[in-house]
C-alpha cells in the first residue's frame, strides 16, 4: 500500500459556486487505478463527489476524464503510474498540471503529505455537469447520431444473416474496437476551435460503416461528410486522439482512411488534400527529393491533362500560392532553379534504385497497417489458411472488448 494525493477539479452546481480544486488523501497498492483512488475518497472523505463509472475494467466506457492532464479512463490508469506522471511533469516544468485558476480546498498547500499531487480533471470539450461528469450527450452522441451509425444496406434483407468475408471486415475492427468513452473528443485540438467539428469519435464510427462491405451508401456517405464544412476536412491531424484512445482506434488514422476513399470518389476536397498526397507520392517516386515546386504544380494542376487544360479551381490555388514561392525567393533562401517546378535536382541513379526499390514494396505489400491484426506478415502458413485458421482480429495485448 501507498499513499497518494490526488487533486481533484470539483464543481457543485448547487452551490451556486464556481469550480474548485479538493485535494484528498488515499491509500492503496501501486497497482490499483485512479478511479479506485477516487471511489476510496468517495468512500471515506465526501460522498457528494461525482465521478461516472460502471464495468472498473475498460469496457463500458463510463470513467473517461483528464489524468495529469491526459484524457484516459480513470479505471485503466494505473496510480503508481500517474504518481510517477506527476512527479515527472513537475520534475520537468516545475508545476503539475493543474491550472491555478481555481481556489484549493481540502489541503493548503499544492504539495500534499504524499508529493506532487495527480491531478484529476473532467474531460475537456464538453459541459460539465457536476464534478467529473461531463455532458456527453450534447458532445458526443449528438455528433455519433450525425453520421448514421447503422448500417444502410439495398434490397431485400437476407433471409438470414449477412455472410461476408472476413478479411473484408479487418480493415473496420479497429473503428468497431471504440468503446464510446469520448477521452478523443476531450483531447481533440480541433474541436476546441470549431466546436461543430463531427469530431474523431464520430468519424471513427462513420469510418466502421463506410468501411463494411454490407453498407450501400458508401458514396453517400462520403460526399456528406467531405462536403459538411465541419466534417473530415477540419481534423488538423494533430495526433492528440491517437495518445488518448485508450483502445487503440487510431481515430485520426480512420479520418484519413474516409479522406482518401472521398480523394478516390472524386469527391473534392477545399484544401486539395487529396490531390497533394498523391503529388507527393508522385514527386517522391520520380526525383527521391522534394521539388517543392513541382509539388505545388502538381497538387493544383496534376498530370499532363491539368496542364494543358488546367481546372478553374487550379488556377486560382496556383496563383494564391505564388506569394509562398516569391517570399523564399526574395530572402534567398531558396535559389530560382528551386522555384521552378521541375528544375530541382533529384537523387543520384543508385540512391534512386533505393527509393524504387521502397516504392515496389509498398505496391507489393498494400494492406494498410491496423493494429488489429496480430503478428507479422507470413508468420500464417498457407495450409493453416486452407484449414480455416484465422488472424486473430482482437487487438494484440489488449483485452476483449464491447465491440460496438
Ligand atoms: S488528429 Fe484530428 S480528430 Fe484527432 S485530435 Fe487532432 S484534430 Fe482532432
Ligand atoms: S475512439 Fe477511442 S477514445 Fe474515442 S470514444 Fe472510441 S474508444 Fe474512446
Ligand atoms: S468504469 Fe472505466 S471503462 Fe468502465
Amino acid at each position: 500500500m501507498a499513499e497518494y494525493t490526488i487533486k481533484v477539479r470539483r464543481f457543485q452546481p448547487e452551490s451556486g459556486e464556481g469550480p474548485y480544486w479538493e485535494q484528498f488523501e488515499v491509500d492503496l497498492d501501486p497497482s490499483l487505478s485512479v478511479l479506485d483512488g477516487l471511489l476510496q475518497a468517495k468512500d471515506k472523505e465526501d460522498g457528494s463527489l461525482a465521478v461516472r463509472c460502471s464495468c472498473r475494467a475498460a469496457i463500458c466506457g463510463s470513467c473517461g476524464m483528464k489524468v495529469n492532464g491526459q484524457s484516459t479512463l480513470g479505471c485503466k490508469t494505473q496510480i503508481g503510474e500517474a504518481q510517477e506522471q506527476a512527479d515527472k511533469m513537475v520534475g520537468a516544468t516545475g508545476v503539475s498540471a493543474a491550472v491555478a485558476d481555481s481556489p484549493i480546498r481540502g489541503e493548503g498547500s499544492d504539495l500534499g503529505s504524499a508529493g506532487n499531487p495527480i491531478v484529476i480533471e473532467p474531460m475537456g470539450n464538453m459541459p460539465v455537469i457536476k464534478d467529473l461528469i461531463t455532458d456527453m450527450e450534447s458532445t458526443h452522441w449528438t455528433k455519433i447520431r450525425r453520421v448514421t451509425p447503422w448500417l444502410l444496406p439495398h434490397g431485400e434483407p437476407p433471409e438470414r444473416e449477412y455472410v461476408v468475408d472476413p478479411e473484408s471486415m479487418i480493415d473496420i475492427t479497429q473503428s468497431m474496437a471504440c468503446i464510446q468513452c469520448g477521452a478523443c473528443v476531450s483531447s481533440c485540438l480541433s474541436m476546441e476551435a470549431d466546436p461543430d467539428f463531427i469530431g474523431p469519435a464520430a468519424l471513427a464510427k462513420a469510418y466502421r460503416f463506410v468501411g463494411d462491405p454490407r453498407d450501400a451508401e458508401t458514396q453517400e456517405r462520403l460526399h456528406d461528410l467531405a462536403e459538411d464544412p465541419h466534417g473530415i476536412y477540419d481534423c488538423t491531424h494533430c495526433f492528440s486522439c491517437i495518445d488518448a484512445c485508450p483502445k487503440g482506434v487510431a481515430p485520426m488514422d480512420q479520418i484519413m482512411r474516409l479522406r482518401r476513399k472521398a480523394g478516390e470518389e472524386g469527391i473534392e476536397d477545399p484544401n486539395a488534400g487529396h490531390a497533394h498526397e498523391m503529388a507527393f507520392v508522385k514527386v517522391i517516386e520520380k526525383k527521391g527529393l522534394l521539388d517543392e515546386a513541382l509539388l505545388v504544380q502538381e497538387s493544383y494542376a496534376p498530370g499532363v491533362k491539368g496542364k494543358l487544360k488546367p481546372s478553374k479551381r487550379g488556377l486560382t490555388e496556383t496563383i494564391k500560392s505564388l506569394p509562398t514561392i516569391l517570399r523564399p525567393l526574395r530572402k534567398r533562401k531558396v535559389k530560382l532553379r528551386q522555384a521552378i517546378p521541375g528544375l530541382h535536382h533529384g537523387l543520384p541513379k543508385d540512391e534512386m534504385n533505393d527509393v524504387k526499390s521502397i516504392y515496389k514494396h509498398a505496391e507489393e505489400h498494400n494492406e494498410e497497417f491496423n493494429l488489429y491484426i496480430k503478428g507479422e506478415e507470413g508468420e500464417l502458413a498457407e495450409d493453416d489458411v486452407e484449414k480455416g485458421i484465422e488472424r486473430s482480429t482482437e487487438p494484440a495485448g489488449q483485452e476483449a472488448d464491447s465491440g460496438q
